[in-house]
């Protein structure tokens, strides 16, 4: 299906070049692998994580989207998140175990306690409003908000290696698209039943590390270890352009300019960012800066007028954006920890109405999940709290729940090496792991919420992609 000038060589080929990208400090899973050698294992009834996992279908069907149990939803439905509910059997699938205690509460307590100081001032706001919104939610607690009534479906397509990237279009309940080492990007439709892979966008010649959709979602560009990115149309999955990078390097992350869509970022493994236009595939005089180490990610604020890079040396830069010309103003850096790669910066202006600081939600190979503040209009960060999760070389990433909190709390979503999704409630001082999703089993990488949460998408190290269905109140 996929081209695969001889197999084995090809596949190596991959993986050495993305030691190379990485520079051994992030496995990427791949050589790991081989050990694993096959996908029965997930398969396998003893191996069934997540129990009425409805991807657990013997045997090797990889190449294939299984029909999940959303397969009974009427096709024809209107596109509402609550028209799951009508499907009998995907009530059956339980397919997680809610808020597993690990005995890690403790550990977490006194790491809160260590990190996580008192609040400042202005971090809390217990106004009239946000009592009367709290009031409003019905005062569920984040752990009944964040649910879920187990998979929805799983996508194999990409089984024969990581997909490190997978994510919900713009204001779109159903459409997702995933990257693969294999080189492709599959676009996919939830709905109607039975889920299916729309297209698989195929040119690049090796891995596809990261790729994004643009405002409109008319737009997807992604970026390659084969050193170029590539514009494609996802109406009908026509590659535009083909840019190469202006190093010749590696490319490892990408990222719209969120207010100008003509421009994106992209970050590379010869340490530098570039501003590329990408309605001339040029890159944007003064838009390029050289960072300690591999660009491993890239994240915007919402007014993009500030810019997070980070890299495989542990380090985050911050940038001033000019809007008008596209150029780049070095403005801070910070050292999370000296020769950790930092694999996921996701940027949010206020966390929840009663925390209004902007922040960062860093990935850092630490195993913890780190938040920040942004305490100035320079992007200068200071550590807020972190939360115990499992990761130490994948570049494994984690979001915001899109929708604002209206309820007390607001949570976060991240992969982790234990295989599981976990959700953290950002604003609870103690016990903040709200849920754990089992049912991945491998390293579980990347993590995306549909726009009214109602899909959670998350993406692993062996290439498998599983859809889990909030439950619905
Ligand atoms: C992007 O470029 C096109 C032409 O290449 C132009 O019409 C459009 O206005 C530009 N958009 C922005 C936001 O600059
Ligand atoms: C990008 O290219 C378009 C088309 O040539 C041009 O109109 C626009 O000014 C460029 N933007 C920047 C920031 O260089």
């Amino acid at each position: 299906m996929l081209p695969r000038p001889g197999e084995d060589s090809y596949r190596f080929a991959l993986r050495s070049a993305f030691f190379l990208a990485v520079g051994g400090h992030l496995a990427w899973i791949l050589g790991e692998r081989g050990e694993k050698g096959d996908t029965d294992l997930r398969a396998a009834p003893g191996a069934s994580r997540a129990g009425g996992s409805p991807g657990g279908s013997r045997g090797r069907t990889r190449r294939k989207s299984r029909p999940g149990n959303g397969r009974g939803v009427a096709a024809g439905l209107s596109s509402r998140c609550e028209d799951f509910e009508d499907d009998p059997r995907a009530l059956g699938a339980r397919g997680h175990r809610r808020s597993v205690s690990r005995g890690s509460y403790q550990l977490q307590a006194q790491m809160n306690r260590a990190v996580y100081e008192d609040r400042p001032p202005g971090s809390v706001v217990p106004t009239s409003a946000a009592e009367a919104s709290r009031a409003m939610a019905g005062d569920t607690s984040l752990s009944e908000n964040y649910a879920f009534a187990g998979m929805y479906h799983v996508f194999d397509q990409h089984v024969d290696e990581a997909v490190p990237r997978v994510r919900f279009a713009n204001d779109d309940r159903h459409r997702l698209a995933c990257c693969s080492l294999d080189g492709s990007i599959s676009l996919c439709q939830l709905v109607p039943a039975p889920p299916a892979v729309l297209r698989v966008l195929r040119g690049h010649t090796r891995g596809v590390s990261d790729f994004a959709w643009s405002l409109s979602n008319d737009i997807l560009v992604s970026t390659s270890l084969d050193a170029t990115m590539r514009i494609w149309a996802s109406e009908d999955g026509r590659c535009i352009r083909e840019i190469p990078d202006p190093d010749g390097a590696e490319l490892l992350c990408c990222t719209f300019q969120p207010v100008n869509n003509n421009l994106t970022v992209v970050g590379n493994a010869k340490h530098n960012v570039h501003v590329m236009n990408i309605s001339t595939g040029k890159k944007v005089k003064g838009g390029s800066s050289k960072l300690t180490g591999r660009v491993l990610a890239l994240s915007f604020d919402a007014p993009g007028r500030l810019l997070w890079a980070g890299d495989d040396r542990g380090s985050i830069f911050s940038f001033l954006f000019d809007m008008a010309t596209g150029k780049l103003t070095k403005a801070k850096r910070l050292v999370v920890h000296e020769g950790s790669p930092v694999t996921s910066i996701s940027a949010r202006s206020w966390v929840s109405r009663e925390a209004r600081d902007p922040s960062l939600l860093i990935n850092a190979c630490l195993n913890k999940l780190l938040l920040y503040r942004v305490v100035d209009n320079e992007g200068t960060l200071q550590l807020k709290r972190s939360f115990p999760i499992e990761q130490s070389s994948h570049p494994v990433r984690s979001i915001f729940c899109p929708l604002m909190s209206f309820r007390q709390g607001a949570c976060v979503v991240t992969g982790s090496e234990d295989m599981c999704v976990h959700f953290f409630d950002v604003e609870r001082a103690a016990k903040a792991a709200v849920n754990k999703l089992q049912g991945h089993s491998a390293p579980v990488l990347d993590v995306s919420f549909n726009c009214d949460e109602s899909l959670l998408a998350s993406s692993d190290a062996s290439g498998m992609v599983i859809v889990w269905r909030r439950e619905q109140k």
